[in-house]
């Protein structure tokens, strides 16, 4: 061997032996995937600057943690935000007043701690605010009574198909369904800090390429979890169609959003919708009949480069987190028509007022919530 080759192997030993002392997750099973490159930023996805211009990070003036805060949402009238933070609280943001003229006061009501990862939520006619926790399943929690209600952490009720990363949820307000993903089989780990790591599971997930996500749909009814869809690569965004023929899900390492459809002829099947994304979409919205994508970070040359080498990313996975590259910060959200044609493009490309958006709420055509699980609060956007 020459020198360098032995201190590749010394090097990758060491690595080996620093990964089976501390892998929190799973094996992986790394294979090869060949990304398309990536689109430039010009004609729908022209760069712009209208998320910088007309954002604002709306920072509590209440002693109120809201790190991590990852997806928003709104009720009807606008007067009650919904958001989970990366401790484990489901809360409630009331508006008072006038936001617009910046004389709002927002005031933050825990209404639940679930100890685990809450992410997705979304609400439900009668169940109350339903959560998608990463770390331990589907939730619902009552604004009334704050009791919590487990709906489902496995497919089957004797737990032998487990949900170990529940990401992203819709309501069918009328029939009462419940649609959320399950974003991959590497579930989220603890922290020394005892909160839940689903940003590095997900990284781990990227580099695996195994798409082992899917789709679930809860039928409160009867109880049941049903497979809609699986082998979706980092099943991410759910969002329910207008007129509810199809749940958009956004796959994200794929850097792609597809539909699963749900009529009676075609019900389960994945059609993609919009192919070779600018960036990893995360959370989806609808909104009339368009959905919004956000887009948690640009494309990484640096996974695109490694993707097609198995054995490269191999040696990446065991990498301590400060030496892989970070996502770049870059504001991006993208709204497309039912058919997947793009609509529109908002960017803050200096990442500056909207460094990462993971997830997306539409209140009005030109009015827009943005979660930014790295973040430390909720962005507003008016006159979009
Ligand atoms: C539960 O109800 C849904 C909706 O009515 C139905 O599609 C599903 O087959 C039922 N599942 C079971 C296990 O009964």
């Amino acid at each position: 061997m020459s020198p360098s080759t032995s201190l590749l192997v010394v090097v990758i030993a060491i690595l080996a032996a620093l990964a089976a002392r501390t892998v929190p997750h799973r094996p992986l099973l790394i294979v090869p995937f060949y990304p398309k490159p990536p689109p430039a930023l010009d004609g729908p996805y022209a760069l712009n600057t209208v998320l910088t211009d007309l954002c604002v990070d709306v920072t509590l003036a209440h002693p109120f943690d809201l790190a991590g805060a990852e997806t928003a949402i709104a009720s009807p009238d606008g007067l009650s935000w919904y958001t989970a933070t990366s401790a484990g609280v489901v809360a409630r943001i009331d508006v008072d007043g006038d936001v617009d003229a910046g004389t709002a006061l927002l005031t933050a009501h825990p209404l639940a701690y679930l100890g685990g990862r809450p992410l997705g939520l979304a609400l439900h006619p009668e169940l109350g605010v339903v959560v998608a926790d990463a770390a331990r399943g589907l939730f619902s929690v009552s604004e009334e009574t704050g009791i919590v209600t487990l709906l489902a952490a496995s497919v089957d009720p004797e737990g032998t198909d487990p949900i170990l990363y529940a990401d992203d949820v819709d309501v069918d307000a009328d029939s009462g369904t419940i649609y959320f993903s399950d974003a991959s089989t590497i579930a989220p780990w603890r922290n020394a800090d005892n909160s839940f790591e689903t940003f590095e599971a997900s990284v781990k997930d990227a580099l695996e390429a195994g798409h082992t996500g899917r789709l679930l749909a809860y039928h409160p009814a009867n109880r049941s979890v049903e497979v809609l869809a699986d082998g979706l690569y980092f099943a991410n965004g759910v969002a329910l169609s207008e007129d509810k023929t199809f749940v958009v899900v956004a796959e994200t390492f794929a850097a792609r959003v597809s539909r699963v459809w749900l009529t009676s002829d075609r019900r389960g099947d994945v059609e993609v919708l919009i192919d070779n994304l600018p960036g990893y979409p995360d959370g989806v919205s609808a909104f009339k009949e368009t959905f919004w994508i956000s887009i948690a970070a640009p494309r990484s040359k640096f996974l695109e480069l490694v993707h097609p080498y198995a054995p490269v990313k191999s040696v990446f996975s065991l990498l301590p987190r400060w030496m892989v590259p970070k996502p770049r910060k870059h504001g991006m959200a993208i709204q497309i028509d039912p058919t997947g044609a793009v609509v529109r493009t908002l960017h803050d490309p200096s990442g500056e007022v909207v460094p990462m958006v993971t997830g997306i709420h539409a209140m009005a055509v030109d009015r827009l919530l943005i979660g930014n699980l790295k973040g430390d609060g909720i962005i507003l956007c008016r006159g979009v």
